[in-house]
This record gives C-alpha cells, structure tokens and sequence, in this order.
C-alpha cells in the first residue's frame, strides 16, 4: 500500500469514528445527558396480580431496558439510579399495601433527597373501601416529601367502576403521550378484557356438617358451553352475585309498588324487579317524597351496582371442574352474605352463572424440585388444594401440609383426598390442628412453633411457604411465627425471591 493510499485509509477510518462519535453524542443528549431516557423504572406493588398486569403491559412498550421491579426491591439505590419512576400501586387490607410493597412503604419516607427524580403514580383502589387508594396516595406524598419531580397528581384507578377503570387508564395513558420516549404506548387494557364465562353449577357439597364454624361448602362448576376451560393453581375468580328476587319483590311491595312495573328509563327497558336484583338493597325501607314512576327510577339508579367477590380456586384445569370452597356468612341479624349466600343457596345445580377468571401470578407454588409448606385454615383449603393437585400432578414430592380448623371430629375438610395424598407421598408431612380440640387444642402457629427444626430446616433447604385463608389472626400470627422461627430477614428475602407467598382476605 502507498502512504498516500495509507492516509487515505486513516482518514477513512477517522471519518467513520468522527460520525459514529457525532450520532452517539446526538443521542446522548436527546436522552438528556447522564441518564438514558429509557432509565425508567416502573414499580408496582399488588396482592392479586391487578397492578402487576399492567406494569407488564407498560413494560412491553416501554424501551428495552426499562426495569420491572415489586415495590419491596426498590431501594434507594435504584430509586437514585434512575430518572423516572412510574408505579402502578394497589392498596389492601384496610388502607394498606399488598405484601410486595409493605417494606417499600416503611423506608419510603426516609432516606437521601431524591431531586433528579420524576414520578407518577397510579393508585388502584376500590371506592367502595372507606380508605380508597390509600397506599397509592402515601407513596405519592412521601415521595414528595423527598423532594421527587411530580409528573402528575396520583391517577386514581376505580376498580369497582368499569368507566372509571377505563377514564383512568387514559388519563395515565396520555401522560404517557406526553413524555419523549412513550409517545407509542399502546392503550392499557383494563382487567375486563380478561376471561368472563359462563359455567353450569353441579355440584354442591358440605364440608363441616356439624362444626361449630359457618357451613363451608364445595361449589363445582362444569363450563357451560364446553369451552375450553383453563387457568392456573392460585388463581382467583370474580363473581357477581344477583339478590334473591323475592327479597326485591318484597321490598317493592313494602313500598306499596308493583314488582313488574316497567322502569319508565328509556335505557332501562326492565321491571322495577328486574332493576333491583343487581343493586344493593337498602337494610330499611327508603323514605321517598313522591312514589311516582320517577321517582322510584331515581331512587333504583341511586342504589350501588352488587360488586363482584373474590373466591380462591380449589382445582386444576385438568381435574374438569372449577372448585370453589366458601364459607357461608350471616351477619349480626342473622342474614346470608350476598356472594357466600347466593353459592351456597340461591344457585341450583344446573343453573348457569357468569365467573370471571382472574389470573393471579403472584401465588403460583414453585417449581417441583423446590419443597413447599402450605398453610392455611377455613376457606383457606382452597387455594392449597389446588397447589396440591398440581404438585401431585408434576411429581412434586416434598409437601408438607400445616391445616387448621375449629373441631377434629366436624371439621376434617377433604379427609379422603388428604389421606390418599398421605398414601402416595404427595404430602410428606403433616399438621392437621384444631382449636377447639379437647385435649390438645392448637392453632396453625402454635404447629409451627412445635415444629420449629423442621420449619427451619426445610427453609434452610430452600423450601417455599405459602400461605392461604383469614389474613386478620391466622395470617398475622403465622407471619410473628416465621418471623420468630427463621427471623424477618430471612423472611423479607423470601419474600423477595418469590417464596414466601400469601393469598389472604
Ligand atoms: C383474594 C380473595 C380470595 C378469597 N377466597 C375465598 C374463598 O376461597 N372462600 C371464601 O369463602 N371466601 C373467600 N374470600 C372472601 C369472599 O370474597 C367474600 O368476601 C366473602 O364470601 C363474603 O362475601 P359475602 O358477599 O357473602 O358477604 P357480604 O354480604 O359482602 O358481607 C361481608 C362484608 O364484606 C364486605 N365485602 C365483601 N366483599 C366485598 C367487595 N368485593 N367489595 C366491597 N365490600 C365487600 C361487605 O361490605 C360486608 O361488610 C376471598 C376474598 C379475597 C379477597
Ligand atoms: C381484601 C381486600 C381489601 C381491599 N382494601 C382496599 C382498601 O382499603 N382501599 C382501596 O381503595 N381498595 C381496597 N381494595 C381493592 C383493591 O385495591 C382492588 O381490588 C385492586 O384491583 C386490587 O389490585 P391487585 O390485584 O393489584 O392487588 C381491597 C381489595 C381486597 C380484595
């Protein structure tokens, strides 16, 4: 090669360094320096899998290496190394937060001023709950108190409302339309979109005859037209229950009205009847001015729509039935709880109901090499139930059982099946524990403290827990238990790998 050729060469060589220096610095500084915009993080804390559906639909438009974290495993750390921070938050319980973000709410307030900053937050609630959108709102305030950018007020999310799900959607979604880097979001899908079915009741069993708790029963359903039915050990359905219709008839005729008048609302074209069997019912007769058509129209369209109860799945696809266990509830005059009443009693084998299946990925049991201690009490048997099956059904063998109920003789749910699991080493150990038992009287904590070695030593052996039932006392003294047997950070690092989960009401 000549040395003009050579020069000719090293110029070329400059050029294409110069040019690729000049497109990198073009789009370091679009991204605004230091930062990459697609330094995002997007948080969500979620207890059955609402909020978490949606930062995953975020995350699928967002750019590539937008990270997807649970609110627990935000610290500091991350919060400071990102520009922007968008969490998608549900609140629980009574004004608090989902498991996956009650340690974030604790040392959110605290900490180094987070100037550089930029946050928005979508707090989902339900407006029916006397603390709406609670833990939302607190983590928007407390990461204001640390001095973070707002990029927004926080947009509430009604999920009791269709409309309002859908209006604050967009909302959120067009602050996204706002921001360099999103501008293509696609509109988020509400949780509507997921599967509504219908399915034929055939079979309703009592679990508990004779106990001295609320009648449990086992409530089966076939899909009503053979559609394929599918869903995962852990999810949860949503159901809507309708008002037994001779109490609306009754109602209506304690008002001195005709059950069968039809609404005069053109977007009604029902009967005063058929209008109630979907709203709430007033405990007392309402007092109404004028009786007039109008007027009992108006006093119809004010009564809340019946919202939809949560129930634990209690089978596998496979099994060919959709397995529901609920308790029925009275309150204190003695009357049936809407949903438990209407499963346990209003509906008839062969009637067709509508069921909505709600994925829930925040309780789904490990793989089947991991051990797995599932506890639970009451109702709580469902959820445990199905992660059984499904254990049994990929040849998981280290399962061990920790059950309580209220009397050994009535309350020995499922007996045959936990025996035949007993029989075919699906369960290696377990604890059935009864409080009310005469001689040794035991709660499920009580059975973990006993077995305090064993608890230690299959989470030492990188077992699983989940838990299944009444978050008020059973949960809470399961969680002191853990807590006690192997210690909150063992705990809080279980909870962060995925293995100390909970599906608790
Ligand atoms: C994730 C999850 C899983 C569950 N799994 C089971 C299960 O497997 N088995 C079981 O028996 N129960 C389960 N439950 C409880 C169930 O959803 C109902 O709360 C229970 O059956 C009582 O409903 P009810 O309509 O019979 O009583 P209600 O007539 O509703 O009376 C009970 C009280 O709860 C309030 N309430 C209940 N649900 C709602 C709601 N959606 N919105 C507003 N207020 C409400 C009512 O205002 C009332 O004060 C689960 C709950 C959750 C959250
Ligand atoms: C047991 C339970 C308790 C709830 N408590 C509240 C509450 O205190 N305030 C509120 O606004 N919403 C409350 N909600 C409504 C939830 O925030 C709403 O159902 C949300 O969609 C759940 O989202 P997730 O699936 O991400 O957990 C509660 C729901 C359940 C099932």
């Amino acid at each position: 090669m000549s040395s003009n050729e050579r020069l000719l060469l090293v110029a070329l060589v400059l050029l294409v360094y110069g040019l690729f220096c000049l497109w990198f610095a073009r789009g370091y500084f679009r991204r605004g320096g230091l930062v990459a915009a697609s330094d995002t993080l997007v948080a969500y804390a979620s207890q059955t899998g609402t909020a978490l559906a949606l930062a995953r639909q975020m995350l699928a438009v967002l750019p590539a290496n937008t990270r997807l974290l649970p609110l627990n495993q935000v610290d500091d750390k991350v919060l400071s190394s990102a520009r922007r921070a968008l969490i998608i938050a549900s609140t629980y319980g009574d004004g608090e937060a989902p498991d996956n973000g009650a340690r974030f709410a604790q040392r959110c307030v605290t900490g180094k001023p987070l100037a550089n900053l930029e946050f928005a937050v979508l707090a989902i609630g339900d407006s029916s709950y006397p603390r709406y959108c609670r833990f939302g709102r607190s983590l928007h305030q407390g990461l204001l108190e640390r001095g973070a950018q707002p990029l927004s007020q926080p947009v509430e999310l009604d999920a009791s409302q269709q409309e309002a799900t859908a209006s604050a959607l967009e909302r959120w979604h067009s602050l996204f339309r706002t921001l360099d880097d999103a501008a293509k979001i696609e509109p988020l899908q509400s949780e509507a979109a997921s599967l509504r079915q219908l399915w034929v009741m055939k079979q309703r069993t009592l679990l508990n005859p004779g106990s001295p708790g609320g009648p449990l029963f086992l409530v089966q359903f076939i899909p009503a037209e053979g559609q394929a039915c599918d869903w995962q050990a852990g999810d949860i359905v949503d159901v809507t229950p309708t008002n037994d219709r001779s109490r609306c008839r009754q109602v209506l005729t304690q008002l001195g009205l005709n059950p069968k008048t039809q609404s005069i609302d053109p977007n009604r074209l029902m009967s005063f009847e058929d209008a109630l069997v979907s709203r709430e019912l007033p405990d007392v007769p309402p007092t109404l001015s004028r009786f007039d058509d109008e007027t009992i129209d108006q006093w119809i369209t004010q009564l809340p729509i019946i919202q939809s109860r949560k129930y634990s799945i209690a089978s596998i696809a496979t099994g060919g039935t959709l397995d529901l266990v609920i308790r029925q509830q009275r309150d204190e005059n003695g009357r049936l709880g809407l949903a438990s009443g209407w499963l346990t009693r209003q509906i008839e084998i062969d009637d067709s109901v509508s069921i909505q299946i709600h994925s829930n990925p925040l309780f789904r049991s490990p793989e089947p090499e991991v051990p797995l201690l599932l506890i639970g009490n009451g109702s709580g048997i469902a959820g445990l139930r199905a992660h059984l099956y499904r254990r049994r059904e990929h040849g998981a063998k280290r399962n061990w059982l920790i059950f309580g109920e209220r009397d050994p003789k009535a309350d020995r749910l499922f007996a045959d099946e936990i025996n035949a699991w007993l029989e075919s080493a699906t369960l290696e150990r377990l604890n059935l524990v009864f409080s009310r038992c005469p001689r040794r009287p035991m709660y499920v904590q009580d059975a973990l403290y006993k077995n305090e070695d064993n608890v230690e030593a299959w989470v030492s052996s990188g077992a699983a827990i989940m838990v299944c039932g009444s978050r008020q006392g059973m949960a809470q003294d399961v969680d002191k238990a853990l807590t006690d047997i192997v210690g909150r950070d063992v705990l809080d690092e279980l909870e962060a790998a995925g293995r100390y989960l909970r599906d608790v009401y």
